[in-house]
């Protein structure tokens, strides 16, 4: 089967099962202060797994578009890749844990013919810290499942410690089988969702056990272990919990969470660990051969190169298309860093002409079925790829030069001193990032190779005192992380709505958002609008959203069709990522259409999942704090409530 095939015969089957099939949420979330990529099918769905209602239904299906920006340099391996689909199916308090082991267990060992003699099962351990019991009933429905196919299953207490004891299912503590957002119990912030989970994993044989080089070689092998024999292939979370200040407390409404890993269920399909050997990457794979004349696989350097530019590539096609043009900040400066690496790594593969354009042409053919966005980008996804391409190829090879030339330096001053240099100093990395464009990372990743480390605070601070303006992007995108999805953060979110009507009231309709970001501290708003904003606008802009919060509007939420919100003058992207039922916010008189009805009582209406405060008037005072440039033709509001 094809990742096309797979994917397609998945939603099939839930929607079979009573799943409505939504569409893919961007890679760049909206209103969600906790990261900057879509990182998990989770992450749209979080404030219906606290218990808002999802206009269309209590059973949900989709395939996620992910990127993980912390696996870049982790890509080149035979399973790592930044940008993945993630197959997901949602309970919001409907069906629980015996349903979705059936189901999920018909869809892998029915639908796609997996073997369950290859089938591996974790489940949680519990944990007397937080009161959260050993998940039994989990590793018992499991073990039905396999019985009903004729196999025992051992269910094994400590694999960590013992190894596989000829087990089947496998209790793990928290570190392996908890999900939130945040990881672990103990790092998830106050009213975030979380749950024990259940995860699948797929044996690809024991010659896959990296003997040789493994860290692993001397360990006793377990399905978690790493060592190349085992990939988790699915996971289901019990999100049942959410963490109050110490502990947790059960959520009225128990969810069902399942994400899997579509590329890897395709591996498991074709027998085989190495991600890039399945169909989705065959076009972009012989265009790479075809430019380099280098065969995949050959060699191991090689092979390594291959998969670092089509994994790049693809994923930079995607958030491209999504919005993350290239830049040096925030989102956009993950893109310029995927397309510099893949640059570098094409030396490895003898290319010297431009290359991007190609590769990503063959991704765009690959997934046109599926995602039609990409076709209807093309052109802006391709120039956008060549420019900074272009640009990169032009100082990369003085950049190596002067690479080499430092590395020169340390070895004159060791023979001179005797003493060893290991770390290339934090001004020097800076040198290489501002006059030769290398991201921080690739420096990292560069002296790594050559036994050395770089300075990173160092380089925080040279950073720092060059760049005044990108600051705050700069902090951001070092620390990454997680805030909380506290109180303040849903006030802002209130806010970010009146804000955006007072935008269009003030300069006008043509305004419409471009990206929300909220912290507990502040909310910062990006919107359509060519000029700067004045400072009268801005005080009449101020001027009405406090009007609005002195009023005390009630804030409320009605599911309706699509085609309603429109007729009702809701604002929102009309784009294909909503499903046909959404769920439209109103500040103020829900019964008036905002569509410029002079008489109504209604301020904002709005698509949005939420959630938000119930009345205006708790939100305090609102005040812009900042007014500037985001790209060309967006500007940038960031607002405090004080
Ligand atoms: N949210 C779960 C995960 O990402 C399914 O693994």
């Amino acid at each position: 089967m094809t990742v096309q095939e797979i994917r397609q015969a998945y939603l099939q089957y839930f929607k079979d099962k009573g799943h409505h099939v939504i569409p893919s949420a961007s890679l760049l979330p909206e209103n969600d202060p906790t990261t900057l990529f879509t990182g998990s099918g989770m992450q749209p769905m979080v404030p219906y797994l606290l218990g808002e209602s999802h206009p269309e239904g209590v059973r949900i299906a989709d395939s996620q578009k992910c990127f993980r920006s912390g696996d870049i340099d982790e890509v080149g391996d035979n399973r790592h890749t930044t940008f993945f689909e993630m197959l997901g199916n949602w309970s919001l308090g409907d069906y629980f844990k015996t349903e979705q082991v059936d189901w999920i267990w018909d869809f892998l060992v029915n639908i796609i013919g997996l073997n369950p003699n290859q089938l591996y099962i974790t489940c949680f351990r519990g944990s007397d810290e937080f009161d959260i019991p050993k998940d039994t009933e989990a590793a018992l429905l499991w073990q039905k499942k396999f019985e009903q196919s004729g196999m025992s299953a051992e269910i094994v207490d400590f694999p960590e410690k013992d190894g596989m004891q000829n087990g089947r299912i496998f209790y793990y503590d928290s570190e392996k089988n908890w999900w939130s957002r945040a990881g672990v119990p103990q790092n998830m912030p106050n009213g975030e969702p979380g749950g024990p989970d259940s995860e699948m994993f797929w044996d690809f044989g024991v010659e896959q056990k990296h003997h040789e080089k493994s860290v692993w070689k001397d360990d006793l092998c377990h399905v978690n272990c790493d060592c190349g024999r085992f990939m988790e292939i699915g996971n289901n979370v019990f999100m049942a919990y959410r963490k109050m200040t110490k502990d947790f407390t059960e959520l009225e409404k128990k969810n069902i969470d399942f994400g899997g890993g579509l590329e890897r269920i395709a591996a498991a399909v074709i027998g085989n660990p190495d991600i890039f050997l399945i169909d989705i990457f065959s076009g972009a794979k012989k265009t790479l051969a075809d430019l380099s004349g280098k065969v995949y696989g050959e060699n191991e350097k090689e092979t390594f190169a291959f998969r670092v530019i089509m994994d790049h590539i693809r994923a930079a096609v995607f958030l491209i298309a999504d919005g993350a043009v290239p830049s040096n900040k925030d989102q956009g400066y993950f893109t310029r860093r995927l397309i510099r690496r893949a640059v570098r790594f094409s030396k490895d593969l003898g290319i010297t002409q431009s290359f991007c354009a190609s590769i990503a042409r063959s991704f765009i053919t690959s997934y046109s079925k599926t995602y039609t966005v990409l076709a209807e980008n093309e052109s802006h996804i391709i120039s956008a790829l060549q420019k900074e391409e272009g640009q990169f190829q032009q100082t990369l090879e003085s950049g190596l030069k002067e690479f080499e030339k430092l590395l020169a330096g340390f070895k004159k001053g060791e023979e001179k001193t005797g003493r060893k240099v290991t770390e290339i100093s934090g001004k020097q990395a800076f040198t290489l990032y501002d006059t030769f464009g290398f991201p921080f990372e690739m420096t990292e990743e560069l002296a790594k190779e050559r036994g050395l480390s770089v300075d990173r605070s160092g380089f925080g601070v040279a950073l720092e005192k060059h760049k005044q303006t990108s600051r705050s992007a700069a902090e951001e995108k070092f620390k990454g992380g997680l805030a909380d999805t506290s109180e303040m953060s849903v006030k802002y979110h209130t806010a970010t709505h009146l804000l955006h009507v007072a935008l269009r009231r003030v300069l006008g309709t043509h305004v419409e958002q471009k990206g929300s970001n909220i912290t507990p501290k502040r909310l910062r708003f990006d919107f359509t609008h060519t000029e700067k904003v004045t400072d009268e606008q801005k005080k009449e802009v101020e001027d009405l959203v406090n009007a609005a919060i002195v009023k005390g509007y009630t804030v409320s939420s009605v599911e309706m069709s699509i085609e309603e919100a429109k007729t009702q003058g809701a604002i929102g992207l009309f784009s294909d990522s909503y499903g046909e039922r959404v769920k439209v916010y109103t500040i103020g008189d829900p019964n008036f259409s905002a569509a410029g009805d002079p008489a109504s009582d209604t301020f904002s209406k709005e698509i949005c999942g939420g959630p938000h405060v119930e009345n205006t008037n708790t939100l305090g005072h609102f005040r812009i704090t900042k007014e500037e440039s985001s790209s060309a033709g967006i500007r940038r509001i960031k607002a405090v409530l004080e």
